[in-house]
């Protein structure tokens, strides 16, 4: 199954899981949801559609199911721009979905439920990151996400980590904690914690203190930078989020305040590739943080967690409406 030759030199590469995403059209309880809309998600697919949006190069490696669903994951990605060269269509095991419950029981918040225990993604394994692949990306994007789903994707994140880490290539990752998958605290926090030796980190307050247990903020994140992390950002939902820097600055951004709130999921993976993306072009962490809230607060407006991800054009269109939004520091 092994492939070679890789045509493009690529942005960012990442391996996850895609999955479909059947998203209530009502609010409230599933068990009264009589329509539900068809979505392509996952973290790191959707960063990597928002990066492409924004004119990055990007790739994937995942399996999909050798099933419908596998087919339309895969022409999703292929029809945004992800290279697709590393997407295996696994014939034993079938693509993962999951639904979304929106505003109840908290109005304003949605709510996941899974059906991707042994979906083809889960059987992930080292042998699918190749090595040709990997260096020919300028970095790696990963989260805490992927290494909850079985021990062999946890070894195929591992794998392409250390791949990264010893070719110098760059390294970002998002901690991501989602414990419906981890269950057990201890084992999140073991094992995503070696992945915090990143170039970027992003994360949040629930994550940090699964990480660093009782630890003030701060002093989680100084633990971080002591990695040799250079920035660490914490998102902090409607409330915007801080980016702590390597020489002890804070930038701090508030969320924009939308009229609509669709589906807020999404609207972490969004921030973080408008956040690459203007670090990645040159610009400061100031500005970065203030197109990735404009990317967040774009995502919250729709269901489905890319396709409002926005362009330049359409993010300088957003904070234009917004008069510059409002950056605090
Ligand atoms: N309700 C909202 N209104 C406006 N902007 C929002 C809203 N929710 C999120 N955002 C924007 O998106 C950014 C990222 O959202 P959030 O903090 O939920 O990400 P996350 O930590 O990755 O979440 P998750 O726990 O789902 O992974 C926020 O910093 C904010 O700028
Ligand atoms: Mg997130």
């Amino acid at each position: 199954m092994k492939q070679t030759g890789v045509s493009v030199k690529l942005d960012f590469i990442s391996v996850g899981e895609v999955m479909v995403q059947f998203n209530a059209v009502s609010p409230g309880p599933l068990r009264y949801v009589k329509y539900f809309e068809v979505h392509v998600a996952g973290s790191e697919a959707n960063m990597l559609i928002g990066l492409t949006k924004l004119g990055f190069k990007t790739g994937i490696v995942t399996r999909v199911g050798d099933d419908e669903f596998g087919k339309l994951i895969t022409n999703f990605l292929r029809g945004e721009g992800v290279d697709v060269s590393r997407v295996k269509l696994d014939d034993s095991a079938p693509t993962g979905i999951y639904f979304i419950q929106r505003h109840f029981p908290v109005p304003g918040e949605s709510t996941v439920f899974y059906y991707r225990h042994g979906s083809a993604a889960s059987r992930l394994s080292p042998d699918d990151v190749d090595e040709e692949y990997v260096l020919s990306s300028r970095g790696v994007i990963l989260t805490g996400i992927t290494p909850a789903l079985s021990s062999s994707c946890y070894t195929a994140v591992d794998k392409m980590y250390r791949i990264a880490k010893s070719s110098g290539l760059d390294i970002v990752f998002d901690t991501n904690i989602r414990m419906k998958l981890w269950r057990d605290a201890s084992k999140a926090r073991s094992s995503l914690t070696p992945f915090l030796q990143a170039k970027i980190v992003f994360t949040n307050p629930k994550d940090l203190e699964i990480l660093f247990p009782s630890q003030p903020i701060k002093e989680a994140v100084s633990n971080i930078l002591d990695r040799g992390c250079e920035i660490v950002v914490v998102k902090l939902g409607d409330k915007g989020a801080i980016a702590y820097d390597s020489k002890g600055n804070e930038h701090r951004v508030e969320a924009f305040k939308i009229p609509i709130v669709e589906d807020v999921i999404g609207a972490g993976d969004a921030f973080n590739a408008a956040f690459l993306a203007s670090v990645y072009r040159g610009m400061t962490v100031d500005q970065a943080l203030l197109y990735a809230a404009a990317a967040g607060a774009l995502v919250v407006t729709v269901r489905g967690d890319v396709e409002a991800q926005p362009s330049w054009r359409d993010l300088n269109a957003f904070l234009e409406s917004f008069k510059g939004g409002v950056v605090l520091r």
